[in-house]
């Protein structure tokens, strides 16, 4: 709490209490949401109790700024478990989020398809996921003030959420997937024997990240949705080597429409 108290004092200093509703995370190859968007921009490194994005591709750097006339703060790169950051860090902010106010949160990622119908440069909203970091970002103290000690995970992410991406898939003519995400630790890719068993568990698409922060987001009851761009097939259901270069180069180009995707649906919350 008493962390929290002072990473809000100098969020509030920085920005004269500005008050997001909404708040985005821009995974890996995302930071092109941002070039249009103008306000107040404040690096991870100097907010006090915040973790470290090491991550290329993530730029490390909070925004507060308008889009459309919605209040909203963007995170510009995330913090992972694989970093080293335990997952109490990598969901600190989303903490932080709650207190400035903010209601809706949108997560976004890169991610390896494993649904072979598919394709490179898709983008998946998650219908759920599986957590398979083997850590949970609420074990610890319950700080019953925030949230229940056991919260509910069966409907985490918001159905008026989706129907609202759904229907502005639609205006937008954008081919929006839906499916089962799952989170490994990384940092390695999966092998194939991995992918094999994590489709025959259900899941359509792999990452790195996300399940924390949506799990955090549900027990401080805030609406949550959640898009993975798949910038690559997961190990074996292409022949493909996996590397990060590739992530970030489908990010990049793919990333655009779902960004634009995005900032659609805030303006019509
Ligand atoms: N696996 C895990 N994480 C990822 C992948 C992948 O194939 N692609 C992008 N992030």
């Amino acid at each position: 709490m008493e962390k929290l108290e002072e990473t809000l004092n100098y969020l509030n200093k920085m920005t004269a209490s500005f008050k997001p509703e909404i708040a985005v995370i821009l995974g890996s190859g995302l930071g092109v949401f941002c070039n249009d968007l103008k306000g107040i921009s404040i690096k991870y490194s100097d907010i006090p109790n915040f973790g470290i994005s090491s991550i290329e591709g993530h730029k490390g750097e909070l925004l507060f700024c308008e889009i459309g006339n919605k209040k909203a703060v963007i995170m510009q790169g995330r913090f992972h478990y694989y970093e080293g950051n335990p997952l109490e860090i990598c969901t600190y902010p989303i903490k932080v989020f709650k207190k400035l106010g903010v209601k809706t949160l949108f997560i976004t990622n890169a991610a390896g398809a494993i649904n072979k119908t598919f394709k490179v440069g898709d983008i998946m909203m998650f219908s759920d996921h599986i957590n398979l970091i083997g850590d949970n970002p609420l074990i610890g103290k319950n700080d019953d003030t925030m949230g229940e000690r056991f919260p509910d995970m069966s409907e985490i992410y918001t159905p008026y959420l989706s129907n609202l991406a759904y229907n502005t898939a639609k205006e937008l003519d954008i081919d929006l997937k839906e499916g089962v995400y799952i989170a490994t630790s990384g940092p390695s890719y999966e092998t194939k024997a991995e992918i094999k068993a994590y489709s025959i568990l259900g899941a359509d698409a792999v990452g790195m990240s996300s399940a924390p922060e949506a799990i955090v987001a549900g027990y401080l009851k805030m609406d949550v949705i959640a898009f993975s761009l798949l910038t690559n097939y997961a190990a074996g259901i292409s022949n493909a080597k996996l590397s990060h270069k590739e992530v970030l180069e489908t990010g990049k180009t793919a990333g655009l429409k779902l960004c634009t995707l995005i900032k659609n649906m805030i303006k019509k919350l």
